[in-house]
């Protein structure tokens, strides 16, 4: 099987599993008094530590989640229910992922205004416009991507967060497709903000970097004024009640380390099997067009997006899956139909665009043996999925 969907989710590092098992084997509550709860409470403390480490924050700013999804609500949510007008607009550039998109949505049921930003042609926020939608009266809470997830583009985040301080606004950034993949600093990405504005939340996903699924994190600024979503015993600054999963954090934390020493030579390796397979499909399907940012520092080094015009995604996807390559649209798929991808769309292609594209992520056990199988394979798929095109 040739997997090219690393940004759905990458394989779990050995190294993370055996972590997991080895602390997942010894009881304790890191909230009891007693000897066991305290070894717990060292364990996740010391993963706590190693995680701020590998983001640049405070371990108490280090809030651990259940994933990418949790922490997007934990922040965009609390961030919002904090204010205690209740009023005011949400900055949400278009392109964002499900998570951000659809909890922004839910709050508009509640009465937030939206601010939309519309993306350029390679679906970057521009930072202008960014700075002028929270330059304006009202504006409640930013969000924002820090690399796109679908098309891979890198957003200017230290210009974005930038204008949230100087707007004093706060901002959530969406940093689950960035992470181990991205050089990332938390605390160089917030500066010297003042207290609640500027970047005051970030959000990153274990399973994106070889972490256990079920494993999460939210740094929060120790200033930031966020409120809970759910409620309890008060752990983690009250930020997130609930009995804290130690052997997913001991596992995480080690993953996270492990993916940020190798990240600067990892990118250079998936960024070279990257070229390779949008120029071997290239060759092959001269009218595939790779859609993001062309020039491969504005893009996420193994990400390749392509649309294939004139043939469906779902029929490629099938054609490639028969020959043992697993890639994916990048769109949203609810109870199996693929929706055209608001991502595309975004750059101002059309439904049926938004239909024919295939994103290939690259990862830590990629290798040239999976580049050959899509190239192998991809020429007769598309001849045969858009009626004899190439
Ligand atoms: C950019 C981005 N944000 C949020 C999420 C949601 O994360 P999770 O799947 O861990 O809930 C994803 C997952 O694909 C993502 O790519």
């Amino acid at each position: 099987m040739h997997y090219l969907d690393h940004a759905a989710t990458t394989d779990l590092r050995p190294e993370a599993a055996e972590e997991w098992l080895r602390v997942a084997r010894q009881t304790g509550n890191a909230s009891s008094t007693h000897g066991a709860g305290q070894r717990a409470r060292r364990i996740l403390e010391e993963s706590r530590e190693r995680l701020a480490a590998a983001l640049e924050c405070d371990p108490i700013e280090v809030v651990l989640t259940s994933g990418g999804t949790e922490s997007v609500n934990l922040a965009v949510q609390g961030l919002w229910r904090s204010r205690l007008s209740g009023r005011g607009s949400i900055v949400l550039p278009d392109g964002e992922h499900h998570a951000t998109l659809d909890t922004v949505a839910a709050l508009a049921g509640e009465g937030a205004q939206v601010v939309p930003v519309a993306l350029d042609a390679v679906g970057r926020i521009p930072a202008d416009a960014f700075a002028a939608r929270l330059a304006s009266n009202g504006v409640a809470l930013a969000t924002a991507l820090v690399a796109n997830n679908e098309i891979g583009t890198v957003n200017d985040a230290a210009a974005l967060a930038a204008s949230a301080t100087s707007a004093r606004v706060p901002l959530h950034l969406d940093a689950v497709a960035a992470f181990g993949h991205l050089p990332l600093s938390f605390a160089a990405l917030r500066g010297d903000a003042p207290a609640g504005v500027g970047l005051v939340a970030l959000s990153i996903a274990g399973h994106k970097i070889g972490a256990p699924t079920g494993t999460g994190a939210l740094v929060v600024a120790r200033t930031a004024r966020l409120a809970p979503l759910q409620h309890g015993g008060g752990q983690q600054r009250g930020l997130r009640s609930g009995t804290q999963d130690v052997a997913g954090a001991a596992a995480f934390a080690l993953a996270a380390e492990l993916a940020v020493a190798e990240r600067a030579a990892e990118a250079v390796r998936l960024g070279a099997l990257r070229d390779r397979l949008v120029a071997g499909i290239r060759e092959r399907v001269p009218s595939a067009e790779l859609l993001g940012d062309p020039d491969p520092a504005g893009r996420l080094p193994g990400n390749a997006h392509l649309l294939f015009p004139g043939a469906p995604s779902e029929s490629l996807l099938f054609l490639l899956d028969v020959a043992g390559v697993s890639a994916s649209a990048g769109s949203a798929c609810q109870a199996g139909i693929a929706e055209p991808s608001h991502v595309v769309q975004a750059l101002g292609r059309s439904q049926v665009e938004a239909r024919s594209v295939i994103r290939f992520t690259l990862g830590r056990t990629s290798s040239d043996a999976d580049v050959d199988a899509v190239l192998a394979a991809i020429g007769d798929a598309y001849e045969r999925t858009s009626g004899g095109a190439r």
